[in-house]
Order: C-alpha cells, then structure tokens, then sequence
C-alpha cells in the first residue's frame, strides 16, 4: 500500500514560493528521508501534511484518503509529527500524565491511565515520570515523552522534523534506536526530516533531496553510500558529512 502520495504539491506566502511541483511516492512501512539545506521547504511538506498548512495546491493522498484542506479529525489519528525541539512541544505547566491524556479526551478515548502507562513503557519511560514536568525531564526523556505523546492515538504514520538534533549526541543513539524500534515493532511508516546523512544511512530506505522548494533527487540508501548520488547539490551533502569526519553509510548508532 502507498502511505503518502503527493504530487504537483505547490505552497506560497503571498509573493513567496516555498514549495514547487513537489512529487514524493511513500510506501507503507518505508522510512524515507528528506534532507536538504537550511530554507529549503522540508518542513513546510510536513506541515502540509500534517494539515497544519492548507493553502498548498496540487494533491495529497495519506493511505489512500485524500488530503483535504481542513483540518480532519480522523486524519489526525493516522498521522503525528515529531519536532526538533521537545521542550517547545511540551507545555512547560502539563505534567507528562496531561501531555498524554490530552490527545485522548480529545478523541474521546477512555482507559487513560492503562493507556498511558503503556505508551510510557513502550518509550522507555516508568510510570513515575506520569507526575513530572517538562523541566524535570532530561533532553532525551522530554523528547521520549514527545514520542509517547505522537504515538498514543495509534497512528500509522510519523512525521518527524530532526527529532534528534536539538539532543546530546550521546542521546541523539539512544533516541534514534527507540525509532528503529518502534518503526519495526509496530510497522510505522516515517518521513523523516533532517540534516545528518548519517542518521539517513542509519534509519531510511530512500531519501529525497530538496532545494529551493524542489525535490531535486530521490535515490536509495543503498544507492547514496555507493556513492551514486547524481545532482551535485546531493554530492556537495555527501563531501560536507565526510568533512565532519564521518563517512556516509558508516553506522551512526553504536
Ligand atoms: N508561516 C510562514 N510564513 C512565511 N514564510 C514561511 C512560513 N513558514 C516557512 N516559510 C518560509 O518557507 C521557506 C521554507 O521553510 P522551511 O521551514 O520549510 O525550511 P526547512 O527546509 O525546514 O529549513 P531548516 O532546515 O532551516 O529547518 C523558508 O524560506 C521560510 O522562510
Ligand atoms: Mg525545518
């Protein structure tokens, strides 16, 4: 089944084009990657997606259901993002337990505690931390909470804007392998924004590359750590991570 079918998706702010004649193909259960440099529209797709945007033109589809331009309760359920920054995603005055009853009262959906004892566990969190606050969280544990909080209504779809670069790098593993594992354990599809070829070669099947509001390439993983990346913006990516000392395709989680 194709998760995310998008084509001809176009998006402006007044006199300002953000998105133009962006085509992305999703299959269900893939991990797919969009990089692309600073400006260049990644989040913007994923705000049309998410509904949090709807004035774009073109077409949408999400498991097969057209996007509409309203907000869409049933799609909310099928698709949730994860940002960068999870402290910004948080209230700083809910207690984790509010955080993550509040997407079920919403939904009207009862068992709230067992619920929410088993999404916790599920991101590696204990029942304790239902009573924290957000500034009594560590990095890693906030961003876990955010994870719980996206994943509470069962959703099939996950979209996450660089959910580990605001972290540690000694967390951002950590938090990337729970990904991994959620992904695998409940068969997940992901679009995954970000800025690091090595969490791409770590975590994606395909990814695509965005520059100016334009998908610019779409290749495999595979096909990126051999090396075949074709635009020269993509080559350019490739040569930048090897400067930071680490090569593509090289294990970015221990
Ligand atoms: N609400 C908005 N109103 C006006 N312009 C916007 C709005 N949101 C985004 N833009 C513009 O759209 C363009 C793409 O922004 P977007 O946030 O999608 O980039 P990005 O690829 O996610 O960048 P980064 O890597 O820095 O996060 C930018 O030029 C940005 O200024
Ligand atoms: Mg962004």
């Amino acid at each position: 089944m194709t998760m995310i079918e998008v084509s001809a998706l176009g998006l402006a702010f007044g006199a300002s084009r953000v998105l133009n004649d962006v085509n992305l193909q999703i299959e269900a259960g893939e991990s797919f990657g969009l990089v692309g440099e600073s400006g260049s529209g990644k989040t913007t797709v994923l705000r049309c997606l998410a509904g949090q945007f709807t004035h774009w033109t073109g077409s949408a589809r999400i498991a097969g259901h057209a996007l509409g331009h309203k907000r869409d309760r049933a799609r909310c359920r099928e698709v949730q993002m994860v940002f960068q920054d999870p402290y910004g995603s948080l209230h700083p005055r809910h207690t984790v337990h509010a955080a993550l009853a509040e997407p079920l009262h919403i939904h009207g959906i009862g068992d709230q505690s067992e619920r929410i004892d088993g999404i916790l566990a599920k991101v590696g969190l204990n029942g304790s931390f239902r009573f924290r606050y957000p500034h009594q969280l560590s990095g890693g544990q906030r961003q876990r909470v955010a994870i719980a909080r996206a994943l509470i209504l069962e959703p099939r779809l996950l979209l996450l804007d660089e959910p580990t670069s605001a972290l540690d790098v000694s967390v951002q593993a950590e938090i990337l392998n729970l990904l991994a594992d959620l992904r695998e354990r409940d068969g997940l599809t992901y679009l995954m924004v970000t800025h690091d070829l090595g969490v791409v070669a770590h975590l994606c099947d395909r990814l695509a590359v965005m520059q100016q509001g334009r998908i610019v390439e779409t290749l495999s993983t595979d096909a990126l750590c051999r090396g075949e990346a074709r635009h020269a913006y993509t080559r350019t990516l490739v040569d930048a991570t090897r400067h930071h000392g680490r090569e593509v395709g090289e294990d970015a989680v221990a």
